[in-house]
């Protein structure tokens, strides 16, 4: 090795010890005759003393060293002289005074600073030099955190017996919902292979080999529309288990989850035990959205018989035609705020709905503090006295709330939700340390694509409907609910996963309804449905997005945060240059000619 010592473990107790450290230099202060260098390692930093008089050629190369320079320095601990201790670093009480020192490479100047955290650097320069950009504290801490909670997910799934095993990365399409990446193959010319979108078909078969208990840390790809939380490729905890009902697995799940945050971030805190479990009809009725953030409270509550008893014209109708009246508390919103003060951020919030959801206004009303006042508000006058009270106590509102009403179809209503807790989400400043697991269960089986006019599975195509809802296949397929579970967190899907099916007339009936005949089914899947036959266990399981989890951990913004090397928004590598043009040559041992349109040929 070339050092005997990492930068960050040397104390008091050492002083005296000849050492050899080596790392970056982090900063470096010349004084004349004494030089200081920070040495940085991945441990830590520990500063370097040296010495004009005591050693003139150590000297003479820390001169000459600059930020980022890799050293070599030999010395001996020293206890810092009195006064000079550095309470803020783990060594700050000695330093290393150094008789010789080596430069084992230089360095440019680096684009931006590493041994500062400047906040707004600009990302496109962090990922152009990456490598410049992992050295920084914040990319060592997160990925030391991805590092430490994958193992402890590997430790904790082998105590339950679980077997990690690997499956190809060069497959057929395993749809979840996206495009394929596909990858042309040379001694099969003409065919492609699709890269995973998920292990997912893989791993019932390894269910249907008797694994029983499988699990893998998995790279998926999905050609898709990238967001802060979508990347082309990422990890997914993918596991899997026969002989199970849903309890079983998400009481699992649960219990890793919990694990989890326990284990690797203890300072965090779970909101609530166990999680809670919503319907995914109460999740978009009440929250506008299937993965709702429950750290707080605002949620739309269906007041449709009230508004329907109410004089406001539009409630009248909207009842009478079946929709519903939906209201919002915003607690003290309206309490200290002037009647312009309120007017205009009621206009704002109108102006919100009818731009995200399409909505047509955004009634609202004021409590007095004072409970002789009136309701304050443009449809206040609509509500009479007894109705008030009946809509206050339906409410749970008190003086100086605001209630926000929303009435319409049902999914401009539930984009208006979500809209408006969006909205107030950005002004609560929400605590990140607090984790608020939640259970989305009960989903449809299938949602309606009006497009295609078919129906898409609303998880993926393997997932088995609920036990009661079985017999809904052949009558109504809408109304059927599958058996998926999604594990909610801060607002984020964690995770997903369902009971499957296990069983090929079962199987068989899935394709027609979204839309495959069965033809192309049998190309597709049909070693599924053979598999089927031969004795396939009932089996569940669930997978993980390791990226969003690790960037709850970390309290991150955004997944490529926890990502050694993520792709850029538009779906690129700019350190390296990926995606780009391939050889002539290798295309040609493809068989592929390329057929561009006019904008992509100018480039
Ligand atoms: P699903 O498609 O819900 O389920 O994916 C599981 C989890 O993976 C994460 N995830 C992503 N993370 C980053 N970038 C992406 N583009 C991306 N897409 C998904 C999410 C999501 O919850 N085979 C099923 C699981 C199963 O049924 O067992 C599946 O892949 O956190
Ligand atoms: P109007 O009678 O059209 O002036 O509307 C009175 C108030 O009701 C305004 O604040 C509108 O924003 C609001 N409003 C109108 N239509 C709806 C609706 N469909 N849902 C909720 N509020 C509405």
């Amino acid at each position: 090795m070339l050092k005997t010592h990492n930068c960050g473990e040397l104390r008091i107790g050492d002083a005296g010890t000849p050492v050899t450290l080596a790392g970056w230099v982090n900063r470096r202060r010349d004084q004349g005759g004494l030089i200081f260098i920070d040495l940085r390692d991945r441990w830590g930093i520990t500063q370097v003393v040296v010495d004009l008089e005591a050693a003139p050629a150590a000297h003479a190369i820390a001169d000459s060293a600059r930020n980022e320079f890799v050293l070599q320095v030999q010395g001996a601990v020293r206890i810092r002289p009195e006064g000079t201790a550095n309470p803020d670093l783990a060594t700050g009480d000695i330093d290393i005074v150094a008789d010789e020192i080596r430069i084992l490479n230089r360095s440019r100047t680096p684009p931006f600073y590493i041994n500062r955290d400047e906040g707004a650097l600009d990302e496109a320069l962090r990922m152009r030099y990456r490598y410049l950009d992992l050295r920084r504290e914040a990319m060592q801490r997160s990925l030391l955190l991805r590092h430490k909670t994958v193992k402890f997910i590997r430790d904790f799934l082998d105590a339950e017996d679980f077997v990690e095993i690997e499956t190809p990365i060069l497959f057929k399409t395993t749809p979840e919902g996206a495009r394929d990446f596909l990858v042309p193959s040379r001694l099969q010319p003409g065919s492609f292979y699709a890269l995973p979108q998920s292990p997912q078909q893989l791993k019932q078969l390894l269910m249907v080999g008797g694994f029983e208990r499988y699990f893998q840390i998995a790279r998926c790809f999905r050609d898709e529309d990238l967001r802060g939380d979508r990347q082309p490729e990422f990890t997914q905890l993918d596991l899997e288990m026969s002989f199970v009902e849903r309890e079983d697995v998400m009481q699992l799940m649960e219990a890793l989850a919990t694990a989890i945050v326990k284990t690797i971030t203890p300072e965090k805190q779970l909101l609530a035990q166990p999680f809670p479990r919503l319907s995914y009809q109460d999740a978009l009725e009440q929250y506008g959205t299937d993965r709702p953030d429950i750290r707080f409270d605002l949620r739309a509550i269906d007041i449709s018989d009230i508004g329907g008893r109410s004089a406001f014209p539009v409630f009248v109708e909207n009842v009478k035609a079946g929709k519903k009246v939906k209201c919002m508390r915003v607690p003290g919103a309206a309490g200290s705020v002037s009647g312009t003060q309120l007017r205009k951020i009621t206009r704002e919030l109108e102006a919100l709905v009818r731009r995200r959801a399409g909505a047509k206004g955004l009634a609202y009303i004021t409590i007095p503090v004072d409970p002789a006042d009136q309701l304050r508000g443009p449809i206040g006058k609509f509500f009479n006295v007894d109705l008030k009270l009946e809509l206050i106590e339906a409410m749970g509102a008190e003086g100086g709330d605001l209630l926000l009403f929303m009435s319409d179809d049902a999914p401009i209503v539930q984009a208006s939700t979500d809209a408006l807790r969006a909205h107030f989400k950005s002004q609560l400043d929400l605590d990140d340390n607090c984790l608020a697991f939640c259970w989305v269960i009960d989903f449809p089986e299938f949602i309606w694509d009006e497009e295609h006019r078919r129906w898409d599975p609303s998880q993926h195509m393997f997932t088995m409907p609920l036990p009661e809802d079985l017999h809904l296949l052949d009558s109504d397929p809408g109304a059927a609910r599958g058996s998926q579970y999604d594990l909610v967190c801060n607002g984020y899907e964690v995770g997903g996963g369902s009971i499957r099916i296990h069983d090929r007339a079962i199987q068989e009936k899935i394709f027609p309804l979204i839309g495959q005949t069965m033809e192309h089914a049998m190309q597709e899947f049909g070693h599924m449905l053979e598999a089927f036959e031969y004795g396939a266990p009932p089996h569940g399981g669930m997978a993980w997005g390791i990226d969003r989890l690790v960037m709850l951990l970390a309290g991150a913004p955004n997944i490529r945060e926890v990502i050694a090397f993520p792709k850029t928004q538009g779906g690129a590598d700019i350190m390296a240059n990926a995606p780009s043009p391939a050889e002539p040559q290798q295309l040609s041992e493809l068989f592929i000619e390329l057929d561009l349109p006019p904008e992509e040929l100018e480039h």
